[in-house]
């Protein structure tokens, strides 16, 4: 398969790592926007996920002028309704720290057995020829009432694996990448950029 340069749609550090270590694995390179010299931060209005990636990643694309690749993830929470959902990012104003505990505040009152949850994860591609590449992964999980672990970012203290036995927080980060919904969609996505690129 030929190996591809693409641009994150995303300033976040942790994620430009994560998908450096999942797409650098396929020989791959990531660049983030800086590394372009560019500047994308749309509006995300979308209703779903697939929806804010493609968003994301077209802006991206058009911005540096090489295959864009967007990742919209967020966390679904069964007893709130779905939410944080796609507006996981703006859940709360504040830290991540903060967002997290305005979820756990917010699930005081749900016993165990229905703190069940998933983190949702959409990646799209664009390419500058028009083509595009939208693929899903989820992870379920439970929602613990108290942080733990140390690594990770925003809900990852909270969401716990039940077949892992640890939170997102607590996993290795290559552990973590091939149980999550990101890892998960990445791996979809790779299937469909095989094809693509033959
Ligand atoms: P996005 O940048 O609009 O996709 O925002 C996704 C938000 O969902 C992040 O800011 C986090 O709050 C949450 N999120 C997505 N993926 C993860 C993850 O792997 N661990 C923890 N939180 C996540």
């Amino acid at each position: 398969m030929r190996r591809m340069k693409f641009v994150l749609a995303s300033n976040n550090q942790k994620k430009l790592i994560e998908l450096r270590a999942i797409l650098g694995a396929q020989g791959h390179e990531v660049l983030s926007l800086h590394d372009c010299g560019v500047e994308s931060d749309p509006e995300e209005t979308g209703q779903t996920f697939e929806q804010n990636a493609l968003i994301k990643a077209r802006s991206a694309c058009a911005a540096a002028g090489i295959p864009a690749v967007a990742d919209d993830s967020g966390l679904v929470v069964d007893a709130l309704g779905g939410a944080p959902g796609v507006r996981s990012a703006r859940y709360c104003p504040g830290s991540d720290a903060d967002r997290v505990n305005f979820l756990l505040k917010n699930m005081q009152s749900v016993p165990d057995g229905k703190r069940t949850a998933r983190f949702v994860s959409a990646v799209a591609c664009v390419f500058p020829d028009g083509r595009e590449i939208v693929a899903r992964g989820e992870c379920e999980g439970v929602i613990l009432p108290a942080a733990r672990g140390t690594g990770g970012f925003g809900y990852d203290p909270v969401f716990y694996v039940p077949q892992e036995k640890m939170t997102f927080a607590e996993l290795p980060p290559q552990r973590k990448n091939a149980v999550s919904h990101r890892g998960r969609a990445l791996a979809a996505f790779s299937e469909r950029l095989k094809e693509i690129l033959g």
